[in-house]
């Protein structure tokens, strides 16, 4: 019996910490699915950019341009892509991906980046 209960508080404990669903925090999405191209301390110069390329992705520690965008931009360009604001596709839509949750984290991640507030 004794062994049987401990297996019960494992499960409740495990359900009660949100399990496998559990949101990434911002630093972990961002560094699964965007340090590639942003690059790992969001200058724009992961791996994955070319010289061919025919944008560079955004340096989010440029805190001029990102002080231009509202944390909603933010949101709609990770959510639907870099045509939501009018950039290139090369940004891809990350709706399928990221849950709302993890979304909202990542925006305050890149305002750590950028030490700066939506316009
Ligand atoms: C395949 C490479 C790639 C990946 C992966 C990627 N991005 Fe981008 N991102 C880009 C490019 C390229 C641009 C610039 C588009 C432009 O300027 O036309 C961009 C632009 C952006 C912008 C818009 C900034 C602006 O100038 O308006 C935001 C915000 C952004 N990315 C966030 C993210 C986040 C958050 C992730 C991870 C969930 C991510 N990106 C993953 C390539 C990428």
């Amino acid at each position: 019996m004794p062994r049987l209960a401990f297996i019960f508080i494992a499960l409740v404990s495990f359900i009660l910490s949100g399990g496998v669903e559990a949101d990434a925090s911002g630093k972990e999405s961002y560094d699964f699915y965007c340090a590639q191209c942003h690059g790992d301390t969001g200058k724009g110069d992961g791996p994955n950019v070319t010289k061919d390329m025919p944008v560079t992705p955004r340096n989010f520690t440029n805190a001029a341009e990102m002080s231009k965008l509202s944390d909603t931009d933010l949101r709609n360009v990770i959510m639907d892509g870099g045509p939501a604001l009018s950039k290139s596709a090369i940004m891809p839509p990350w709706s399928q991906t990221l849950t709302e949750g993890e979304v909202s984290e990542l925006v305050k991640e890149l305002r750590k980046m950028c030490k700066c507030k939506g316009k």
